[in-house]
């Protein structure tokens, strides 16, 4: 098996397993008390993961909040906030001026790229940093065939000095990363909401298992908290295969 960072994967659901509404607008689930404690997260880990969609879709910063935080991750002599990670298949970082419409254009004022100081990495199928148009410095790689691979994907990260991994979806990459066996751990927050939808994005998405190869967790922790969500932890059982 090849060696990488560990990988804990953190959602906020609706009791109905839903992680946004059919509308994917980036629908708001937390409560307080959970975005305090996905900071806190955040503020834990040496990077924070996202698929495509979540990114162009969501605009997330993915920077830690909280003030005290970012100076307790300086004071250990770890970078103010941690690396940010994007995983896009056809990015396109010089604005869809070429009119290759079947590549993205990540928008250069994005949030991704400019809420900061933070370490910018890309993992794609096409593209090179001297593409790159803005100001920020980006690392972009280059792997896979049809999509990106991951698996090489966290491989790189742990070579360049990444040892935690917060991946913060969508359902599709949440499904690529655990099918593939590269999940260690999983928390989600489950609000008191039904969102309905067969569009509706889910934890895992992607084409789904058959029941003999689903994957089997470990209940860590279920912690009900008074504004009426439940805070699960589970560890992701490793399978012999
Ligand atoms: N509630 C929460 O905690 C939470 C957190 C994050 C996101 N969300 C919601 O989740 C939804 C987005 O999820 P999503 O499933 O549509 O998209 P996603 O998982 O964010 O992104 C999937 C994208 O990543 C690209 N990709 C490249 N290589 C991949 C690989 N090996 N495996 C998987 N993806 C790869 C795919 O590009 P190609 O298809 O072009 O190959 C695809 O566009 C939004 O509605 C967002 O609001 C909710």
């Amino acid at each position: 098996m090849t060696a990488r960072p560990y990988v804990l994967i953190n959602v906020a659901a609706t009791v109905d397993g839903k992680i946004d509404t059919f509308e994917r607008r980036g629908a708001a689930i937390s409560s307080e008390r959970d975005r305090e404690r996905v900071d806190r997260l955040r503020a834990s880990v040496d990077a924070v993961m996202v698929g495509g969609r979540t990114l162009l879709q969501e605009d997330p910063r993915l920077t830690v909040r909280s003030p005290e935080l970012r100076a307790e991750r300086l004071a250990r002599g770890e970078p103010e906030n941690p690396a940010k990670v994007g995983v896009i298949s056809r990015l396109d970082l010089q604005p869809a001026r070429d009119g290759v419409a079947s590549r993205v254009a990540l928008p250069p004022d994005c949030r991704f790229l400019t809420a900061g100081p933070a370490r910018i990495i890309l993992f794609t199928l096409h593209g090179s940093e001297a593409a790159w148009p803005g100001e920020r410095a980006v690392e972009i790689y280059t792997s896979g065939s049809s999509h990106v691979d991951v698996a090489w994907a966290l491989a790189k990260l742990l070579e360049l000095g990444i040892r935690r991994v917060l991946v913060e979806g969508g359902g599709t990459l949440n499904f690529e990363l655990l099918h593939l066996g590269l999940v260690d751990e999983i928390q989600v927050f489950i609000a008191p909401l039904i969102f309905g939808g067969t569009a509706a994005p889910t934890l895992a998405d992607g084409p789904g298992l058959p029941r003999h190869l689903a994957l089997n967790l470990q209940c860590l922790e279920v912690d009900p908290w008074p504004d009426g969500g439940v805070l699960l932890r589970y560890i992701v059982e490793k399978t012999s295969g």
